[in-house]
């Protein structure tokens, strides 16, 4: 039984509602938009309608990895309200079954939109006739970036085995969890007293997330009891990039059993793609990797993490499907 099949037709009206996947990362270069492409391109492939969203708005280039020529028209229209219907601005690209919302870069005059104008904009993503929608959200750990991630049904980090990236996904995941946590609060004091807690340096000596979870419980216990459910439901996932050597592969589990210890959170390693010069051949030939080179070191590993998130996509309990051949 194909994806389709399965989980209803593209055609829209028997489709649930797209999934929404965000993929994030402090750092720039460590293969973000890389695997957002290739990802979503062996998604398609097996027979699901996905589409992937260029939330970079400064340096859009999710086109060029999917043989789409430079867009005049993506996200920034839509944020700025040049553009209502979301629908309008996907574009097809190289890869059948896959279609793009362009990041054309904002004008700087461009008003940046809110915690809600945000959320209504996932809303939107997630009413589109799909079954699965991918953001590459850039660099960075701004705001708009954590909000995306946040909100999206999972959150992907990817990171690859440099020390700079490795501290950068710690920054990326300390400053999502605060952020959460801080969302998930309802008193202005508690709120005010997480913002505190997330300079390192704050008087109070909170240190820890277990620190602040005891101040937290302290002050109001309702509060304590939903700071404890945040954490438990904020389960980021990572994925390696550019692995080398075993020593690269057993980097995400020394990054989840940090989370666990630090922050008491579960963090999903959700798989890893190796090093390999097939990568820079498909970028500079504009094709993913999973169709130019699909026997490829870094096309296997990536249609394994394509079939895991595809099965997942699918209601529980789904019957044997082509996505899951091995
Ligand atoms: N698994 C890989 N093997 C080899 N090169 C890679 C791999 N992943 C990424 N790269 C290289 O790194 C470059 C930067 O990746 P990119 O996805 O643009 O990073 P980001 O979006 O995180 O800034 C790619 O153009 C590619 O040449
Ligand atoms: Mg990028």
């Amino acid at each position: 039984m194909t994806f389709a099949q399965t989980y209803g037709s593209a055609s829209g009206a028997e489709l649930p509602g797209a999934r929404v996947i965000a993929v994030g990362g402090g750092k720039g270069g460590v293969g973000k938009t890389f695997f957002v492409a290739n990802v979503a391109a062996a998604i398609a492939k097996q027979g699901a309608q996905v589409v992937v969203v260029d939330g970079d708005l400064e340096g859009a280039n999710l086109h060029t990895c999917l043989g789409v020529r430079p867009p005049r028209h993506g996200l920034a229209d839509y944020v700025a309200q040049r553009e209502v219907d979301l629908p309008k601005l996907l574009v097809d690209t190289c890869v059948p079954g896959l279609r793009l919302i362009a990041g054309t870069h904002g004008n700087l005059s461009d008003a940046q939109p809110t915690h809600e104008e945000r959320l209504r904009l996932l809303a939107r993503l997630r009413e589109l006739p799909v079954h699965l929608v991918l953001i590459d959200l850039g660099a960075g750990t701004h705001d708009s970036v954590m909000d995306y991630f946040l909100a999206s049904d999972d959150g992907i980090v990817v990171l690859n085995p440099e020390p700079t990236s490795i501290e950068n996904a710690y920054s990326f995941l300390r400053a999502a969890f605060y952020r959460r946590m801080r969302l998930a609060m309802v008193s202005h004091a508690v709120r005010a007293l997480v913002t505190e807690a997330m300079d390192q340096c704050n008087e109070r000596g909170i240190r820890t997330p277990l620190d602040l979870l005891r101040e937290v419980q302290a002050r109001d216990p309702s509060e304590g009891g939903r700071f404890s459910e945040a954490v438990r439901r904020f389960r980021p996932r990572l994925v390696v990039n550019e692995v080398g050597t075993a020593q690269d592969i057993k980097l995400g589990f020394g990054v989840r059993s940090v989370c666990r210890k630090y922050f008491g959170i579960d963090a999903e390693y959700l798989g890893y793609v190796n090093h390999d010069p097939a990568v820079r051949e498909s970028v500079m030939a504009r094709s993913p990797v999973v169709y130019a080179h699909p026997n490829s070191n870094a096309a296997i590993y990536l249609d394994r993490i394509a079939r895991k998130l595809a099965s997942e996509t699918l209601s529980s309990g789904a019957v044997a499907l082509d996505l899951r051949r091995t």
